[in-house]
Order: structure tokens, then sequence, then C-alpha cells
């Protein structure tokens, strides 16, 4: 974990897309989210199943490059392809758990496998699940939607056989194939021209009506949506994307957005009962005036919203005018407020009710409430035609020899409908909304009893159908059901990036913390976060030219007398606010949410290796800086005590021994500007005995700093400080006054300062470890000898390494090992780093010595050799299992952190044994 890192870092490398400023990755959208192939009218809709799931990874990422994106256009010829994946799916890929657990409800549960939704949907009755033709509970569980576009049957067929061979290579089995009918004209079955009003995307049309320019974020996840927020999707830890596929999460949350450029897609199979809605226009419509054709034509009209042909009732309330056929710019409220043009209850009113919703129709506000309930509809027919005519008379007859059964039924038995797909955003704010609020809704509008009369769910067959009329309106009771749902399911329609992630191999992280969460998460920066950033380089600029000469030397004098008064006064402070833990001696106790906390700070230091040093060479994340890697001996004392001789401390005995002196991070700095605190690593070899982290056999660390409190407290706070580190403002943890933590940064402030070398040092381990059971202590590295190096009156940036070159040439060095055993839980807390643990409750005892003889250790390759070796306090033997929740986090963070960064610089990993020679 980072000690007190207080030098800015670099600003973030920026790879996210511009989803804040609105423009869209087009090269990593799947073409149907934009567009609808209208020049592919031969689809195929392929549900498939997982088989292997290895190889249908390695087909996943074959196909990332041949699916249709956006920024190729709309396509002339074809085939296009595309991919989607139900939640099932997803997790049977083995997508990592973290994003699995962002994608919204609805696609976890899928679409029926509770009541409430099927309720929602009015999936019951005739349309339950259990009777689906596919995608329901009986059937196999559909993992992938691919959809095939192509030009003419030819072009299909070819494509089918292409892409049959592929998947089955690639461990899939074919589910359930689906081909559009093309009937020729833009219609659906009834007859009625559709696909005409689409919602626009705002980044994309020139048209500036404002009934239908919806916010990009409303159909692409990770652009700003009609509330101008980023509407909730997967995020996966850095520690799960090493190879850097997926892009940031534009909020800057320094997590990677699986969900960015991608979204979701409903699909339903709704099988249409085209004899039975014609013969119940034929029976229910009466002319009253005019023919029978023509108030046939009004009644199918008045249910649908539109004529035939497409004219909006609101705009040819009369009949039909091909001149409108696509129009799409008007209101119900300010042009037909009581439906006596359109219907309130007609499919397309309450589909899109456009100005006419609460709180107050007509007004922008009503447009813009509207705006977040509309979906992007991708729908194509299936089956053939009733008669090809499309047209009702011809209709009619098909129906009547269906009936009768004579020859000319022709295809009336054959099954038909519509392939209804929409994408959208946030299922449950958009597609299910609009099919239970408005569709389904029998109140829908201030009426009574009556649901869409088209597609609307039949709760007892008594629903009815209103028509407004000056002076009475007319009503149709026992309004059958013509439209029922065959098969379905919500699926996940990733951007080309995401679909790459999909495919590469899970990598199993090694520890128990390791498990994913959303990693720590930063505002984006704001104005106060400016000021903040201002306040904090003017104060450090200060507190550099203090460091140097003469001040370092003053400070050196100072601290003689200030340390001591200001180190008893924060600390009667700090134990003055503590309340007692009600622990035992050596006992520990989890912090509310502490894996998380442990994943979050996990997640976002792996980001900021990644994020800084993805195309150079990484050093740790904390503790960043090696002064030196040193070859040395740990010997115990003979002459110990029997309680102290546990776990390695066994009198007499002699390890080899690595010690690394460390400066603070994150980054590399000139040693003048480091925060003022270093640290020591010392990696005992040869060690007998299982180890507490499975990566390495025969070590046991020591780590420690050099203050004897840590920087923060406990986790949680260290949580804070990173993102204030992050964020270059650090100074504010310390200051916020809303969040102060004075004491601990007391604590810091005297024991950070410029030195002369880190070989004159004290270092302390700061947190506790176990002393065998029961029992916790710590310890502290002491220099034998009283030394006090110059800081130079022109640092070197290296000045630190130079001093103990220089020492080191001529003399070896020792430090006493000491150690301080736990006696009052709590005067000696072990979950509180902050505390220092009073000598006149238990002294510390020298029970070894770490002798680093003189040596020259600045080559290149022993440098190197520094990167490659972890230093870990979990590398150790149970009897000295680290202690306390800072200790518990370094678990995962010192393991992951040293993974990533022996990952970026491919470099192996290595358990030193001291054999190691150096040039
Ligand atoms: C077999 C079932 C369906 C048929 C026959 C059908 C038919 C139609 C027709 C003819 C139009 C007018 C053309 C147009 O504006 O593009 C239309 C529009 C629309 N339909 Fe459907 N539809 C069906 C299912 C659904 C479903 C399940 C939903 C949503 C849950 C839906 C939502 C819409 C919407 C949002 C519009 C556009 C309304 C507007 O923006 O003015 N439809 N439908």
């Amino acid at each position: 974990m980072a000690a007190t890192p207080m030098t800015a870092p670099r600003a973030p490398r920026s790879t996210k897309a511009d989803a804040t400023k609105g423009q869209l990755e087009l090269d990593d959208i799947q073409s149907i989210i934009v567009g609808a192939y209208g020049r592919l009218p031969a689809a195929s809709y392929l549900m498939l199943t997982i088989e292997d799931a290895a190889r249908a990874r390695t087909w996943a990422g074959e196909l990332s490059t041949r699916v249709r994106n956006a920024g190729q256009g709309p396509p002339n010829e074809g085939p296009c392809i595309n991919v989607a994946f139900t939640f099932c799916g997803l997790r049977r890929l083995q997508l990592v758990d973290q994003a699995l657990r962002g994608f919204s409800r609805e696609l976890q549960e899928g679409m029926w496998d509770n009541e409430r939704r099927r309720r929602i949907l009015g999936d019951q009755g005739r349309g339950d699940p259990e009777r689906w033709k596919w995608g329901g509970p009986k059937n196999t569980e559909v993992d992938v939607l691919l959809l095939l576009f192509a030009k003419d049957d030819p072009g299909r067929e070819a494509l089918f056989a292409d892409e049959r061979r592929r998947f089955k290579d690639g461990g899939l089995g074919l589910i359930e194939r689906i081909d559009s009918s093309d009937l020729g004209v833009p219609k659906e079955h009834f007859g009625f021209r559709d696909g005409i009003s689409q919602p626009r995307l705002a980044s994309l049309t020139s048209s500036t009506d404002e009934a239908h320019v919806v916010a990009d974020g409303e159909f692409i996840l990770g652009y700003p949506n009609g509330y101008g927020q980023l509407t909730t999707r997967p995020l996966v830890d850095p520690i799960h994307d090493p190879d850097g596929i997926l892009p940031d999460d534009p909020s800057g949350s320094l997590q990677r957005d699986f969900g960015l450029n991608g979204s979701y897609l409903v699909f339903r199979q709704l099988e249409q009962d085209v004899p039975g809605f014609w013969e119940f226009i034929e029976k229910r419509a009466s002319a009253t005036s005019g023919s029978k054709e023509e108030a046939r034509e009004l009644l199918a009209a008045k249910m649908v919203g539109r004529w035939r042909g497409g004219a909006p009732l609101v705009k040819a309330p009369e009949s039909d005018d091909p001149k409108l056929s696509t129009e799409n710019r008007f209101r119900y409220h300010r042009e037909d407020p009581d439906g006596l043009k359109c219907p309130i209850g007609a499919h397309v009113r309450r589909s899109n009710p456009r100005d006419s919703l609460l709180p107050k129709p007509g007004s922008a506000k009503s447009l813009a409430v509207n705006k977040r309930h509309r979906i992007l509809r991708r729908g194509r027919t299936y089956g053939p035609p009733l008669a090809a005519s499309l047209d009702p008379e011809d209709f009619l007859r098909a129906a009547q020899a269906l009936r009768e059964g004579t020859a000319d039924a022709g295809n009336g038995r054959a099954s038909r409908g519509l392939l209804f797909l929409c994408l959208n955003a946030n299922i449950g704010r958009q597609f299910e909304f609009v099919q239970n609020t408005w569709i389904n809704s029998p109140n829908f509008g201030g009426l009574y009893n009556e649901p869409d009369p088209l597609i609307g769910y039949r709760r007892d067959g008594a629903e009815s159908f209103s028509i407004p009329a000056d002076p009475v309106r007319e009503t149709f009771d026992a309004i059958p059901t013509f439209v029922d749902v065959v098969g379905g399911a919500y699926f996940f329609i990733p951007g080309v990036r995401s679909l790459q992630f999909l495919a590469r191999d899970p990598k199993p992280l090694a520890s128990a913390y390791s498990a994913p969460a959303p990693a720590a998460s930063y505002s984006r920066t704001s104005f106060s976060v400016h000021l903040m950033r201002v306040a904090n380089r003017v104060m450090q600029g200060t507190i550099r030219v203090l460091r140097r000469q003469p001040f370092a030397a003053l400070r050196n004098l100072l601290d003689v007398i200030v340390r001591p008064l200001a180190v008893a006064g924060a600390q009667f402070l700090i134990n003055l606010r503590r309340r007692d833990e009600d622990l035992e001696l050596g006992e520990e106790r989890l912090l509310p949410r502490e894996d998380e906390l442990a994943r979050r700070i996990t997640g976002s230091m792996t980001h900021f290796l990644y994020k800084h040093y993805r195309s150079g060479v990484a050093e740790r994340a904390g503790n960043t800086k090696t002064y030196g890697l040193l070859r040395a001996r740990f010997v115990v004392a003979e002459d110990i005590a029997d309680e102290h001789a546990v776990g390695v401390f066994q009198p007499g005995t002699e390890y080899r021994a690595y010690v690394r002196f460390g400066g603070p991070g994150p980054l590399v700095t000139p040693d003048i500007r480091n925060n003022g605190i270093l640290s020591i690593g010392v990696k005992l070899m040869g060690v007998e005995g299982p180890k507490l982290s499975d990566d390495e056999s025969h070590t046991q660390d020591f780590t420690g700093i050099s203050s004897p409190t840590f920087t923060t407290p406990n986790v949680l706070e260290n949580l804070k400080l990173q993102k204030h580190v992050y964020q270059e403002t650090e100074a504010f943890y310390f200051i916020n006054p809303l969040d102060s933590h004075y004491l601990d940064g007391v604590m810091q402030g005297v024991y950070a300062k410029s030195h002369g070398s880190p070989l004159d040092l004290r270092y302390w381990s700061c947190v506790p470890y176990a002393f065998g059971d029961g029992r916790a202590f710590q310890y502290s590295f002491v220099p034998t000898e009283h030394r006090r190096s110059k800081v130079p009156w022109r640092p070197s940036d290296d000045y630190l390494r130079e001093a103990m070159v220089k020492l080191l040439a001529e003399e070896a060095v020792e430090f006493d090992f000491k150690i301080q055993l736990q006696t009052d839980p709590h005067r000696m807390p072990i979950e509180n780093a902050s505390v220092i643990w009073p000598e006149r409750h238990s002294p510390w005892i020298r029970v070894g010595k770490l002798h680093i003889p003189a040596q020259r250790f600045d080559s290149a390759q022993q440098l190197a050799f520094a990167r490659q070796i972890s230093v870990n306090p979990w590398h150790c033997i149970a009897e000295h299992r680290p202690l306390g929740n800072q200790n518990r986090v370094r678990r995962c963070v010192y393991l992951e952190t040293s993974k990533v960064r022996q990952r970026i610089n491919a470099e192996p990993r290595i358990e030193p044994t001291g054999d190691e020679e150096f040039v």
C-alpha cells in the first residue's frame, strides 16, 4: 500500500471516448444500433448455445474482426453480421464477475424469470413463456444471438452456411434459426406501413424536431442519457484487463468500461393472427356513412393510429394520404387533445404519446418526459404474408378459405408475425415501461379497460377499445387477442472492443481479495478540485524549498526539541478520540465492507500502473523508487528469552537476506522531491515451513517505513488518501476541514523530511504481526550507529543512492532488529495504525541483527532485479501472520500490483534464493 505519496502523478493518459462531449465512437459500435440495414432485406436470426466456452471465446474473438460497425457506414451490398449475448451466455463465456454484476437487473434476470416481469410484459395465459417456441423455461437456454443480413435469399444461405461452419467449429450449437420475410414493401403483416417513426440519435441527426431527437445515451451505453447522466453499465477493474483492451470509463472512475458503446437488445417473436384481425374489423366496422370498405379502413386505422399507407390520423383524419406516408412531425396534445382524430388508445399514440404526458401536456417538459421512454425499433416480419397483395379484401378471402378449409387457404396456416427487436440503454425505463405502462395498461391516458387494441395483453377477453367522437364516442368491446408472444430474450450487444475482451481467456486472480468489485471511483475534475490542486502545488512548492539546505540542517536541529513534543501531543489527542474496541490481545476485527475496500484499492492502484507505465517500465505503485537492493544477513541473537523464540526467531539462526531501501510513490522522482518518508523491505531466504501466500515458498518478508505510525489509520482512510493522491490534492486529505486528518498529518509531518541516507534511519513496521498464538508484535530496524549524513547543497536526482554507494563501498552497516510485544489491546491497537504503541507498556527488545556488508549494488542488472522481486508481508510463516486491516488488504494489493508490474515489464516473477549473481 502506498506510504505517504506526496508527489504528484502525471496527467492520466486519455483513452476515453469523447463520450461526455457527445461524440460517438462509431468504429466500436455495432452497426445495427445506428441503422436498420434497409438495403439488406434477407435477415436470419440465429439463437445459439455455447457448448465449449474456450472454443466459443476464440470464435468470438475472430467474429470481432467481422462484425459490422457503425463507422463502416450503411451497407449497400452486405452481408453484415452483428452479435449479442444473453446474461447466461456472458456467464458461460466467463466474463469477469464484476462486469456481470454491472448489467441491468433485467438482463440478469432474463425475460421471464420472475412473476413481476411476466405481469409487466403481459406474458401470461396465451403468452406464458412455458408455451414459447424458444427462449422459455422449457427451451434450451439461448446464449448468443447471431444476426445475419444479406441482400437476397441466396446471399443469406451462403452467409448462413459460412457462419454455421464457423460457430460449429467454435463450440456453439444452433437452437433456432428464424428468417425474416421480405413482404416487398415496408409493411407488417396486418398490412400497415411500419418503421416510420424512430427516435434520432442526437449526435447523428441533423433533425431539429424536438420530439424525436434523443440523447445518445438513451440507446448507447457510456454516453449522457436523457438525464444528462451515464446509465449504469458493467465496469471492470483494470486488474481484469491487463492487456488494456477495454476503453477507460468516460466518467473518470479509473475503471474500464465493458458497457461503453454497447446496448440492450430486446427480442420478442410476436405471432400475428392476420385472419383474426381482419375478420374482427370486417365484423365490427359499421358503415354509417360511406362504403363498408371505407368503414373497415377507418376502424383499422383508428386502432393503429395511422392509415395502412402510413399517414398519421392526426394529420390525415378523414382518409389515407400517400403524401403523408412517412409524416412524423406532429403532436397529439397540441393537434388532437381529445383523440377525435387519433384515439387515445390507438397503438401508435400510446406507444409514443409525444406531448400528451403529465404533468403538463403540450409542454416541452411533457416531450422531455416522453423521451425517457423511447426505443429504437429494428423489427422485421417473418413468415409468408396471408395474401401477397397485403390487401384487406384478399386477407378476408384467405381467412374465409381457411375457415372453410378450401384449397385457396394457401399460406393461411403458416405462422407469421413480427420479429420485434428494439434497442435501449435501460430496459426497465424504456422497453418495459412502454410495454407495461402504455401498451398493456387498461387505464392509459384516462381510459378504462382499454389496453392496446392491436397488441395489448387481454386479461379476460372483455377489454374494449373506444373511438372518441362528437357527440358520442364509439366503443368496441371484447377485443380479441391478435398478437401472441412465442419466444423472446434480453440480450446485450457489446461494443467491438468489449467483444474482444470477452474473447480472451479469463485469468483467475490469485488472492482471496481478487474477486471483483467496483474499484475506487473518482469524480470528474470539478472547479473545486482544480482549486485544491493549485493550492496543493503552492504548498508542495513551499515545502520543497524548505527541504533544501540550509533549511534541511535547521530542521534537524529543530527536530531535537519539536519532534518529541509534537508526537506526544498528537498521540495524546489521537488516543483521546479513540474508543475501546473491546478486543483481546492479538485479536482482529474486520471493517465493514473490508473486502470491497481491498478490491477498490487494488483496482485503482493497478489502474494507476497501467495508466502511467503502459508503454514504459513499470515501478511499484507505492514505495516506488528503489534506492538499492542490498545483500545482507539476518542473524537471530543467541541470548533471546525463551518467550521470544517464536517463528523465525530461533536463537543463533542465520538467514541470507535482501534488503530493499525505497522511496515513496506513486512515481519515481528526484530524491529531494520525495515526501520524506522512506521504506525498508527485508526478505529472508531459506525459511522453512508453509507460507501464507503461496507465490513464494521459502521467504519471510519484513517491511517498515521511517515513521512510527502509518500515513492512514485504516484502509477506509487509505482509500480517501489515494483519491487525493491521484487527483493531485493530497494535502487536502490531511487538512480537509470536513474530514480532517490533522493529527496523522502532524505524525507524518514530523518524520517527513530530507534525509542524508536511507542507511541512517530507523524503520518501524507501523502495523502489527502475530507472534505465535494469541500474541502480536511490531518490529523495528534500528541503525546500530548514529550516523547523520548530510543533505547535499546541490542534491543530484539520486543522491540517496549515491550516499549508500559511498558508504557501502568502504564499510558495513548494521541494524538491530527489535520487537515490541502487545500487552494492552486498547493502548496498543491492532486495527489502528495511527497509534504508537507506548514503550512504557511494552519495551522494545532486540532479538536480532541485520548485517549489510560492504558491497557494490548499483548495477543496472541489480536494480532491474529489484523490480522483479516482490516484498510482501504475506510472504511469511503462520507464526508471523500480518494483522490488522491495512495488513489484510496488503495481501491483495501487493500481490496483484506486483503481478501487473511484472506483466507490463514482461519480466518473470522471481522468488530469490540469494544465489543470484549480478554484474
Ligand atoms: C405484431 C406486433 C406489432 C405491430 C403489428 C405493430 C405495428 C405498428 C405500426 C403499424 C406502427 C406505425 C408505424 C411507425 O410509426 O413506425 C407502429 C409503431 C410503433 N410501435 Fe408497434 N407494432 C407491434 C408491436 C409493438 C411493440 C411490442 C411495441 C413496443 C413495446 C411497439 C412500439 C411501437 C412504437 C414505439 C411505434 C412508434 C410510434 C411513434 O413513434 O409514433 N410496437 N407499430
